[in-house]
């Protein structure tokens, strides 16, 4: 039988660092630390090595399509397959950043909604039977949607949503943000969330293919980690990055012919409505 694989995106540091750590002790298999910055990537590796823990590594960027491609190759030629994906890299302007607003929303939702995608539709493909992925969504996409207008979210809570829907309103968004009028016209004004709500929207669309695919028992969740102490919020975050990565590292291993929690959002291991969902620390 061939080596079991698990991957986790952006995972040089911060929570997907902890979601690799954790994977190394308890994943049956291979686990890819992988990160934009080989540099980085390499470090990240090294540290755990020397808690006596051996992540393989490769570089992935999300964004760059190149990157993604040697990376499939990368999995597909090495294992012939994957079971776990976990889609945690992501990217967060700070509050007192003075990048435009409409820069703002393009470049976040490039990397945490259209990254996100493009990763998946690159390894969806090798997904073998019994996988799990775990989208890394957030608590920001539950506050996100419920500041947009009654009409908006009516748009992204339709449960027939497609793909080209979302990326359609998305863009949407993006351009409103560009003009200066996303608020006039229903949007809240926060790119981050709005990228989130595209992850955790994203997740619901990837469930309902994943449930009508041929192969046996993949399962995909959307997860919040909670507020957790990392570079993306300034340190401000109470838990720990291994505590952020407790939800997300139960979703990777959920065990084989489980039935929930399946395309939930889940935070603090209990699926929740993701639009109705209070954090609470
Ligand atoms: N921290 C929280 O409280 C919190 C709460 C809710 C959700 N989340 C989500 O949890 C995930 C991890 O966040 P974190 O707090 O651990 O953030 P972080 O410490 O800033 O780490 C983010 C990771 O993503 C990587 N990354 C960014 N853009 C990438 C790209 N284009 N391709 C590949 N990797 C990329 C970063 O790489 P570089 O080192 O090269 O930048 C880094 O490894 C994110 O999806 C975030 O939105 C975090």
């Amino acid at each position: 039988m061939s080596t079991k694989v698990a991957v986790v995106t952006g995972s040089n540091k911060g929570i997907g660092y902890a979601i690799v750590r954790g994977l190394c002790k308890q994943f049956k298999g291979d686990v890819v630390l992988t990160a934009r910055n080989e540099d980085l990537g390499k470090q990240a590796v090294q540290s755990l090595n020397e808690e006596g823990l051996s992540p393989k590594f490769h570089q992935l960027d999300i964004t760059d399509q190149a990157s993604i491609g040697r990376f499939g190759d990368f999995i597909k030629n090495t294992y012939g397959g994957i079971d776990v994906l976990v889609n945690n890299a992501g990217i967060a302007y700070k509050n007192d950043s003075t990048a435009p607003f409409g820069e703002q929303a393009e470049v976040t939702i490039k990397t945490n909604y259209f990254g996100t995608l493009a990763i998946s539709n690159a390894l969806f493909p090798l997904l073998r039977p019994h996988a799990r992925v775990v989208n890394v969504s957030s608590m920001s996409s539950s506050f996100a949607i419920r500041k947009c207008s009654p009409e908006i979210q009516a748009k992204f809570m339709n449960p027939n949503i497609t793909e080209e829907e979302l990326t359609h309103l998305l863009n949407d968004f993006i351009q409103a943000a560009k003009n200066g009028d996303h608020e006039k016209i229903g949007y809240p004004n926060s790119a981050y969330g709005m990228s989130k709500v595209g992850v955790t929207v994203l997740s619901q669309i990837q469930h309902r293919q994943l449930s009508a695919d041929p192969r046996e028992d993949i399962i995909l969740n959307a997860c919040c980690p909670g507020y957790v102490d990392t570079d993306m919020t300034s340190h401000k975050g109470p838990k720990t990055i291994d505590e952020g990565a407790d939800t997300p590292i139960y979703l990777a291993l959920l065990p084989e012919g489980v039935k929930t929690p399946a395309g939930d959002f889940v935070a603090g291991r209990k699926a929740h409505k993701w639009n109705e969902y209070q954090y609470t620390p």
